[in-house]
């Protein structure tokens, strides 16, 4: 007999910073298809980082078309559709042709570091912070889309005309989607651009002012769950689908692991790693080190606000080890490299590849490995890696603590929470449980619910809460005070990464 058919389904696409995953969810929550297509991101100078717009849109269309062959389904099995994204990413297009004018500038950018040191030294940084939550570092889209409309006093002209639009990658899909119906950005993503008033979650005046961004060029910014139009059956797959739900990749992650209580806490370990406690329905007070962000927004309710500790390179650390050093077959490796070691022997790494996140938000700082003697092998290195991504969490946690939220138990999720060693290592060092859900694709997952509840596929946030399951636990084996000599060695090392890139 055949087997029963599985649709309909909800399709979250995570259009991620090295790759996109489509994940299809029946009525039940349950993943039944998944596929994967690899995006490469290009560096054409030290500290820069871009994509090829056409190619991350390709890659969406691919993937969803893998999922549903690995589901054994059809387009028309598509109830609706959830997008989750790498945030900050900045891409300008022309209106008319959908073409875009420049490569996207990826979040990890650094180019427009100079132009956030001008501007901090006019003395801009408070007002910033005040009104976007966010600190003036090249990693939000602000300086990137002033950087774009710059290399060409044309493009200048054009944006102010409204030819032009645009939008980080949440934006940009869903136009392709809708063939151009639609150029709408989700609040969460919106509240990382530096161009949103946090308070009112609108476009703010001073912001686009300050940052020299024509408000002809800005998407409508709509909640993170809601049906904002329907794919274009030309440029998708043959098929009307309801494009339901947009939301920033480590929001979407809180959603999914149920951190919807305020306190509640999760870290995502991919390219980077985001640490994020929600905060609830008030925007929380002023921060120094530490974003403050929108978590996110259902249809007709209030916006909700997490406190982010956002840590650029951890992933991307692993993957370096792998793709430029060779010196590890694959990212799982490092787990039996590090255990192989009864201890660091004295060898550090930062992991600042691409500058350092909150809380020293320093975006000159450089990758540093310090205490290599001749007897040093690949297993400190893979060891010295590990130790700096959870050292790096330490950070940000304790920040959190100082600012009035202490994590007293830490979600994981996302590829490195695979990795036992570090799992274990990081409840060690943080002297809190560190628990992982059996499904740590969370990222897809947040949008999936996004979607499915806009569209009544779904009907019961807390339902969907329910659904994540515990794989393991790691409770710390040692006492804190134990790593705490050796954290504060590697913030030595922290203080030496720091400041070292010149323009
Ligand atoms: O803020 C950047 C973040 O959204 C990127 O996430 O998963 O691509 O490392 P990821």
């Amino acid at each position: 007999m055949d087997e029963p058919a599985r649709g309909p389904v909800v399709a979250a696409v995570d259009q991620g910073t090295t790759g996109t995953t489509v994940c299809l969810l029946d009525p039940g929550g349950a993943v039944v298809g998944r596929g994967y297509t690899a995006v490469d991101p290009v560096f054409p100078r030290p500290g820069w980082v871009e994509h090829d717009p056409l190619a991350l849109w390709r890659s969406v269309v691919d993937t969803v078309a893998a999922a549903l062959a690995d589901a054994g389904l059809r387009p028309a099995d598509l109830a609706a559709l959830g997008i989750t994204n790498q945030r900050e990413t900045t891409l300008v297009w022309e209106r008319a042709t959908s073409a875009p004018v420049h490569p996207a500038i990826v979040w990890q950018d650094r180019r427009t570091a100079a132009a956030c040191e001008r501007l901090a030294a006019d003395g801009h940084g408070e007002a910033v912070g005040t009104r976007t939550g966010l600190v003036l570092d090249p990693y939000f889209s602000a300086t990137k889309i002033g950087w774009i409309l710059d290399r060409d006093p044309a493009l200048r002209r054009r944006a102010g005309r409204g030819e032009l639009a645009f939008g980080t990658v949440d934006s940009w899909l869903v136009w392709k989607l809708t063939g151009g119906a639609a150029h709408v950005t989700d609040v969460t993503n919106a509240s990382r651009t530096s161009l949103l008033d946090l308070a009112t979650a609108s476009w703010a005046p001073d912001m686009l002012d300050l940052f020299g961004v024509p408000a002809e060029l800005l998407p409508t910014v709509v909640p993170s769950s809601r049906v904002y139009a329907h794919t274009d059956p030309d440029a998708f797959l043959g098929v009307r689908v309801p494009v339901a739900a947009a939301v920033g990749d480590q929001q979407a992650a809180l959603f999914a692991q149920g951190c919807h209580r305020a306190g509640q806490a999760k870290n995502t370990y991919g390219t980077g790693s985001f640490v994020l406690v929600n905060t609830g329905a008030a925007v929380p007070g002023p921060q120094r080190s530490l974003l403050r962000t929108v978590a996110y927004q259902l249809d007709g309710e209030p916006v909700r606000y997490a406190l982010e500790g956002a840590i650029l390179s951890t992933g991307a650390a692993v993957a370096w080890l792998r793709d430029g050093l060779g010196v590890i077959r694959d990212a799982a490796e490092t787990a039996e490299l590090a255990a192989s070691l009864p201890g660091n022997d004295g060898v550090y790494f930062v992991p600042a590849l691409t500058g350092l996140g909150a809380p020293h938000w320093d975006p000159r700082a450089r990758g540093t490995l310090l205490g290599i003697t001749r007897g040093t092998t690949r297993a400190h290195l893979a060891r010295a890696v590990l130790e700096g991504i959870a050292y790096r969490t330490r950070d940000v946690v304790e920040a959190m603590a100082a600012a009035g939220y202490p994590v007293t138990e830490l979600r994981a999720d996302g590829g490195a929470a695979r990795n036992p060693w570090l799992m274990q290592f990081q409840a060690d060092v943080l002297g809190v449980d560190v628990d992982v859900p059996d499904n740590i694709e969370t990222t897809a997952l947040g949008s999936a619910y996004l979607a499915g509840l806009a569209t009544g596929f779904f009907t019961d946030p807390a339902a969907l809460a329910d659904l994540r399951r515990v794989a393991r636990r790691h409770r710390p084996a040692t006492s804190r005070g134990r790593h705490d000599g050796d954290y504060r060695r590697w913030c030595d090392a922290v203080d030496r990464a720091r400041g070292w890139a010149r323009d």
